[in-house]
This record gives structure tokens, sequence and C-alpha cells, in this order.
């Protein structure tokens, strides 16, 4: 059996992409429930279901440096 490490992926213009056996917690150290073994977390700021993407970044014309 192999373990992989997680992986965090920044998406072009979009979220971050975490892959793996991960936990997530708030700032007060409250477990944030994963509802599946990707998941896109909000870089824009924008989501209303933070720490999660919904999408609204393509609406709000968000835009990664470098690109
Ligand atoms: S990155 Fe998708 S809503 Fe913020």
């Amino acid at each position: 059996m192999s373990i992989r490490p997680a992986t965090i992926t920044p998406y072009p213009d979009g979220p971050l992409l975490v892959r793996g056996d991960v936990e997530l917690f708030t700032v007060e150290g409250e477990p944030i429930p994963l509802r599946r073994r990707t998941s896109a977390l909000c870089r824009c700021g924008l989501s209303a279901i933070k720490p999660f993407c919904d999408g609204t970044h393509k609406a709000a014309g968000f835009r990664t440096e470098g690109r």
C-alpha cells in the first residue's frame, strides 16, 4: 500500500484544488466536513460557501497573477 501525500493545485483564475487525505478546520479549531476526496477552496474571497468555491470567481472575472 502506498501513501500519497495530499496535494494543493492552484487552478488558473480559480480555486485551490485540494486532493488527498486532508482535514480542514475553522480558525477556532472546529472541523469542517469535506464532501469529496477533491475539494475546491475559494481564493477569490467571493464565495457564499467559504471556504469552498461556489463558482462565483467566474462571474466576477477573478484573475490570478502571472497569466
Ligand atoms: S475561487 Fe471560486 S468562488 Fe472564489
